[in-house]
């Protein structure tokens, strides 16, 4: 088996596993968690093939795989699904693949530290992880690839933003840190790829929320 089809079977199962739990998706929560996995699997492999250091199959696998932590219910059960994903993806002997599903959700860590209400074990595991790593251009790039679509449409930075904020009632201040945190990832890989991303992925700049 490829390394890509052991990532589809894990995503599978991550999908048939939380089907099967006590707090499953609604049919069309599910399909659009599948839909925003395969986006972010498509967009990390597209600007991958159009930067110069980042090997595309590789980033098709981490996008993919980056929300394996949805295999719990972060709200009912409690947990952080990012150390959730780091656990299920490290058990399964991916350990790539496990960095990303942490690391992915730390795109400013001071400010996301904060934001996700997490409980206090799963705080300081986390902000001890954190000590632990440096982050590279794969890190880089899927915590970009995540917020360039919404429910596994292709968007901006700031209509992302936009959704999540009426979405989950966020501050302003989370917002703004947000954008400007994120846009510098983009300029990051404008420059890699030598081009504007949002014309590389034919995102439409003018639709808003
Ligand atoms: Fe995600």
């Amino acid at each position: 088996m490829s390394e890509t089809e052991k990532a589809k079977a894990l995503l599978n199962n991550v999908l048939e596993t939380r089907r099967h739990s006590s707090c499953p998706f609604s049919p069309e929560l599910e399909q659009m968690f599948y839909g925003h996995c395969l986006s972010v699997a498509y967009i990390s492999e597209k600007i991958a093939s159009a930067a110069r250091n980042l090997n595309p199959e590789k980033s098709y696998i981490l996008g993919l795989l980056h929300d394996a932590g949805r295999i719990k219910d972060e709200k009912n059960e409690g947990t952080f699904h990012g150390l959730t994903g780091f656990d299920y993806l490290i058990k399964n002997n991916m350990p790539d693949a496990a960095r990303i599903a942490f690391t992915h959700c730390f795109y400013e860590p001071r400010l996301n530290l904060s934001m996700y209400r997490m409980k206090p074990q799963d705080y300081v595991r986390s902000r001890e992880l954190l000590k632990t790593m440096s982050f590279n251009d794969y890190d880089y790039l899927v915590q970009l690839a995540d917020i360039l679509n919404d429910c596994g449409r292709q968007c901006t930075i700031e209509y992302r933003f936009d959704s999540v904020a009426k979405r989950h009632n966020l501050n302003n201040e989370i917002v703004s840190a947000s954008v400007r945190r994120l846009n510098e990832l983009k300029s990051y890989f404008d420059e890699k790829c030598n081009c504007d991303i949002y014309d590389l992925l034919e995102i439409d700049q003018k639709i808003s929320v």
